[in-house]
């Protein structure tokens, strides 16, 4: 009991809460407010880049709009990030928007707890050696975890050239609802970022829960390219159009055509659209949400289920 009441005050809660929810997950609405207009972007706002922490959308939004969170149910806010405008893309004549984000704050906690985690979260942050942490100052993990309010859902992405194959996992997905675009954000280090943007397609195998062990073991391909698609635990199965191994037990496989890629910061950022979609299965997909936010839903529910 003494326990259970000194943990938080000592220990700091999970950056990351690894969650089974049933797509598409629309538990929390992500909207742009810039001179008294407002939009709706949860299905139209992606991470392009992690440093700096830079945010795509097909809405442009001025110069400094905020990003709001809020759960869908209540409407209570969870969380907001400000946004700055550094840049356009435009691809086939469709405009993507980008913004740095320069501060953010979340409403999971209460005061004084919030400060505190943060502070705890800040201090592990430190002494760790995740590349992750190397990559980004603790504040910019802190305003990733407001974007990750919207639970990410997570896939495999395979890659299938002559000669280079690889499958990893990948979270900094999503679309651009407006443009009609999907975006991957891929730190420019991995080892397949080049030959995507050359081979200008790839496949997305949307993945249960129940696999996250194995999909946390193949993140070791971001460094490393598959030498043989029969060393994978699991069966594959070819895409509809290119024939990309992909994983036979999905929930979907989708196959994107790349259509523009360039380097933001640290990552890759490739838009492109689906050319197919497979829909193999019903059932809970692996997510990535921020730990204080699963500690809101905890105390005012519904928690989400944790894998
Ligand atoms: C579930 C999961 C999702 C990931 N999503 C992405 C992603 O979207 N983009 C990316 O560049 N790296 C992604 N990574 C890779 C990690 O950020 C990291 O580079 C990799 O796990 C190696 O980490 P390490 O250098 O600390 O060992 C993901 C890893 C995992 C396990």
């Amino acid at each position: 009991m003494l326990k259970q009441w000194l943990r938080p005050l000592v220990r700091p809660l999970p950056q990351w809460s690894t969650v089974a929810i049933a797509p598409p997950s629309d538990v929390v609405t992500a909207t742009l407010c810039w001179h008294g207009k407002t939009e709706d972007v949860t299905r139209d706002h992606t991470v392009a880049a992690l440093k700096p922490l830079v945010i795509a959308t097909s809405v442009e939004a001025g110069q400094h709009p905020e990003l709001e969170y809020r759960d869908r149910a209540t409407g209570v806010l969870l969380g907001v990030l400000q946004l700055t405008r550094m840049a356009s893309l435009v691809v086939e004549e469709r405009s993507i928007a980008l913004y740095h984000v320069t501060a953010g704050e979340h409403c999971c906690l209460r005061w004084p707890r919030r400060s505190w985690n943060r502070w705890l979260q800040n201090r592990s942050m430190r002494k760790a050696s995740s590349s992750q942490y190397a990559l980004m100052e603790p504040a910019a993990v802190q305003q990733l975890m407001i974007a990750y309010l919207c639970p990410r859902p997570v896939v495999l992405v395979s890659v299938g050239a002559p000669a280079h194959q690889n499958i990893f996992p990948m979270d900094l997905i999503g679309p651009l609802e407006r443009s009609g675009f999907f975006s991957l954000a891929l730190r420019s280090t991995n080892v397949s970022q080049s030959v995507m943007r050359e081979a200008r397609h790839v496949a997305l195998s949307g993945m249960p829960a129940q696999m996250k062990p194995i999909v946390y073991r193949l993140s070791e391909h971001h460094k490393h390219p598959l030498t043989d698609w029969s060393a994978l635990p699991f069966p594959v199965r070819p895409s509809q159009q290119f024939g990309i191994p992909a994983v036979a037990a999905a929930l979907r496989v989708q196959e994107l055509s790349i259509l523009h890629s360039e380097e933001i910061g640290s990552h890759t950022f490739f838009l492109g659209r689906f050319v197919s979609d497979e829909k193999y299965a019903d059932g809970a997909q692996l997510h990535h949400t921020a730990g204080f936010h699963q500690a809101y839903r905890l105390r005012y529910g519904p928690p989400f289920v944790m894998v």
